[in-house]
């Protein structure tokens, strides 16, 4: 099996208000899955629908092999899930609860208590096993609730904001656990706000808008794919603006308005670097220019140079490599790629912009 999910024009309607649209996702078997979106895109309708809770209005998926309308019991038993609200009964334990989960899944008792004291140890809550679940903290809860997802070895977990509320350190806990149930071989599917907790955990991000799939990549992917293209025609008219420039024959004020717009358009989605040389000079500087992937040198009196790079694979290789040649000190380089943050802005932004334009 490749998919652990796999949808087919998943839709939901709520009357005519369509809260998922269409939706075709495919999540890889055994990887980490971050769905991304603002609030109200879609998320939880997706979510209920894939673990059977609501019935999709047309289309259909696959969840672990089985059909979510055809085989409904089948898909139960192959998944579990950490709701956003932790969904535990507050007058019991925390081992009370976990058993009572067992018991919906029908497991033998010497397997379920095997089972719940593995989960117990592995994150750590063991030892407030007979704690009532009112009496505990926000981060002990949500580690009953991952217990109790787990105790009938689903294939596939779902969490929903798990780590929402958390300090910081009960945060890193579940995020080494996430790690080591995906490597055990489950599949996780994490719904979540927290763009470096997706950032860092994800193999795969969809982002979800309006119902609609926005995006769909591997983190980096989705940096990358914001990031300026070395597309010939932008660089070429912005090469052309720079040798008018140079030329320093252009006095008119159109010209000026020109630079502006064609260094706007370029330098907006650029990747950022910066450069402490000891000993540049102006002689430096236009080399560096020279570069293709060099579409703007910003120069400090302290001898820090800020360069705007189109995204080529070796644009950073090439300005270190005339630096070098050129017998450039340099003292310190770092490099600023957009964050997944950006990407989010910029994905759902556009969306919305389509949908008011009646598109
Ligand atoms: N039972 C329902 N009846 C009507 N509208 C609903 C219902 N459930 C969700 N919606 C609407 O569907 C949209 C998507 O909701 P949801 O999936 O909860 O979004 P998300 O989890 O991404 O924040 C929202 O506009 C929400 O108001
Ligand atoms: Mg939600």
């Amino acid at each position: 099996m490749k998919y652990a999910i796999e949808t087919f024009d998943l839709t939901k309607r709520y009357g005519n208000f369509v809260a998922v649209d269409a939706l075709d996702l495919k999540v890889k078997n055994k990887s980490i899955f971050g769905f991304l979106g603002p609030n109200g895109a879609g998320k939880t309708t997706t979510i209920k629908m894939l673990t059977c809770l609501i019935p999709p209005t047309s289309g259909t998926a696959q969840v672990s092999g089985f059909d979510i309308i055809k085989s409904p019991d089948e898909v139960r038993q192959k998944i579990g899930m950490v709701p956003q609200l932790v969904s535990l009964y507050g007058d019991l334990t925390a081992r009370e609860n976990a058993e009572l989960c067992a018991d919906y899944y029908g497991m033998p008792r010497d397997l379920k208590e095997q089972r719940i004291n593995e989960l117990m140890e592995l994150v750590d809550i063991k030892y407030a096993e007979n704690k009532l679940i009112r009496q505990m903290s926000g981060g002990q809860r949500q580690k009953v609730s991952v217990v109790a997802s787990l105790v009938h070895q689903p294939d596939i977990l779902f969490l929903d904001e798990p780590t929402i509320g958390l300090d910081p350190t009960t945060k890193s806990v579940l995020w080494e656990l996430i790690d080591e149930l995906n490597q055990k071989g489950h599949t996780i599917i994490l719904c979540s706000h927290d763009m470096y907790e997706v950032d860092m955990l994800c193999d795969h991000i969809g982002i979800i808008n309006l119902g609609k799939l926005a995006a769909f990549d591997t983190p980096q992917g989705l940096k990358d794919s914001i990031l300026t293209k070395n597309d010939n025609k932008a660089s070429n008219v912005g090469e052309i603006v720079r040798e008018l420039e140079e030329s320093e024959i252009i006095s008119h004020p159109s010209f000026s308005r020109l630079k502006t717009i064609v260094n706007k358009s370029e330098i907006d989605n650029a990747r950022e670097m910066s450069l402490m040389i000891s000993n540049s000079d102006s002689e430096l500087i236009k080399r560096l220019y020279q570069i293709p992937s060099v579409l703007e040198i910003e120069t400090h009196p302290s001898g820090r140079l800020t360069f705007k790079l189109a995204n080529t694979e070796n644009a950073v290789t090439q300005v270190i490599s005339v630096v070098m040649e050129t017998g450039g000190n340099i003292t310190s380089i770092s490099t600023k790629d957009p964050s997944l943050e950006d990407v989010f802005t910029k994905v759902t932004a556009k969306k919305v912009k389509k949908e008011e334009a009646g598109e």
